[in-house]
């Protein structure tokens, strides 16, 4: 039986500053963000805006009535999670009006979190082949403001259904993955933003794909020809093109220049999104299915997953006959162009905003944001959010 991708959604905010006013503000040459990291636009969430409705926004219009009931097991992943206690997924499932006999449970393993999600839905569809499992993968990501991260910063999430007979992409059987104790890249409780070491990050995200990809050739046999097309996490576009070089050499110029061509597609949402940490490597393998016509059913699609601390994955999936029909192509195109750009005060302003820390109540105006579901304030300790159409709010 196979087992993928049936539908994929996304969802970013309204918001975002251009990578070279941001540069300018910052004293630094803007080729370095646009061409030495790889990034042009990146997402501003407003204080309306946080995991929960980003991954809400991110599936409400890909499910249909259908999937509502048949969805049984809703797995979120994130590092902004709301709560140490319950998960983002719970109120997911609230706020989309899912079928109440659901598993709902939240997983963290930095930007891998949504990679677990979709292996753990997988054999749950094995074991239970007429249900579906929602798997989330949503984030912001702080740094702060002129720190060396701060221009890899960014918000949003991606909604997979994972299903048995999947309209998209088949994963494949085979996988291998590898972890190491390594401090990378870190948030402790205490902080709302994530501290990195930047070049030992890189090198280590270098290494788990070295590792993980050498590995994946052993156990399968497969090499670099027999891929259309290789996705990545991407912290920022630039990281995923370093890695793609180390094995280029692998294939005839023709496998170069097909993957070369394939990954420069895969960063374009990316691009003007900025980092989603755990949604990111599905966000640009939503670019690649989306902005080409290059792929045909029965290509493969390689994927390697990254999560700081640290752990690594390579897997990969079939795209299936008439896949790009089931894409939801007009929808995200809308939603790049319905965006507005702030400048660099306004989104250091909106930076510096936060939610109360000391228990007080706040409401939040959910009329300027333009998003279905938002966050609409604190009361009791408890997050108040709102599906503006579904008319239901708790
Ligand atoms: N024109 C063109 N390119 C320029 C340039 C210019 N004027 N000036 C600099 N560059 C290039 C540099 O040569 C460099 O390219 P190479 O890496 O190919 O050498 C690139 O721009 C970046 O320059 P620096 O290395 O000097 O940049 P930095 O040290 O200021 O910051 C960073 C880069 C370390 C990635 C930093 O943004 C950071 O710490 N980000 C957060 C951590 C991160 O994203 N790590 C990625 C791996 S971890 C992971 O994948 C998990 C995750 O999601 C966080």
């Amino acid at each position: 039986m196979k087992a993928g991708i049936d539908k994929i959604g996304f969802y970013a905010p309204h918001l975002y500053v251009d990578m070279t006013k941001l540069a300018e503000s910052r004293n630094v040459d803007p080729d370095k963000f646009t061409i030495g990291i790889g990034q042009e636009k990146m997402a501003v969430p407003p204080m309306t805006q946080d995991a929960v409705t980003l991954a809400a926004n991110a599936a409400v219009d890909i499910l249909e009535d259908s999937d509502k009931e048949a969805i049984d097991f809703v797995i979120f992943g994130t590092e902004t999670g709301v709560d140490s206690s319950k998960s983002a997924a719970v109120y997911v499932h609230e706020l989309l009006g899912l079928n109440p006999y659901a598993r709902a449970i939240e997983v963290k393993q930095a930007c891998y979190g949504a990679t677990a999600g979709i292996q753990m839905a997988k054999a749950h569809i094995a074991m239970n082949p007429d249900s579906k499992v929602l798997v989330l993968g949503s984030d912001i990501a702080r740094y702060g403001l002129s720190t060396p991260g701060e221009a890899t910063q960014g918000a949003g999430a991606v909604a997979l259904l994972i299903s048995a007979d999947p309209r998209v992409m088949a994963l494949e059987d085979e996988s291998v993955y590898f972890t190491a104790d390594i401090m990378d890249f870190w948030r402790p409780v205490y902080s709302d933003k994530a501290f990195a070491d930047g070049k030992l990050s890189n090198e280590q995200y270098m290494a788990f794909f070295s590792r993980v990809w050498e590995q994946y050739k052993v156990k399968t046999g497969l090499a670099l020809s027999d891929f259309a097309a290789i996705c990545y996490h991407l912290p920022y576009t630039k990281l995923g093109y370093k890695a793609l070089k180390t094995v280029l050499e692998e294939g005839t110029e023709e496998v170069q220049e097909r993957l070369l061509a394939s990954y420069n597609v895969s960063t374009g949402y990316n691009r003007n999104v900025g980092n989603i940490y755990t949604g990111s490597l599905y966000l640009s393998l939503l670019s690649l299915l989306e902005q080409t016509d290059k792929l045909v059913a029965g290509d493969r699609i390689g994927m390697f997953s990254y999560g700081s601390g640290a752990v690594g994955e390579f897997f990969t999936g079939i795209l299936q006959s008439n896949y790009q029909d089931y894409l939801n192509i007009d929808r995200h195109t809308e939603l790049f162009a319905s965006r507005s750009e702030i400048s660099v005060p306004e989104y250091e302003a909106i930076f510096e905003e936060t939610l109360p820390t000391d228990g007080s109540t706040v409401k939040l105006d959910v009329e300027i944001d333009p998003a279905r579901i938002c966050l609409a304030g604190i009361a009791d300790d408890k997050r108040q959010y709102v599906n503006k159409v579904k008319s239901v709010s708790y």
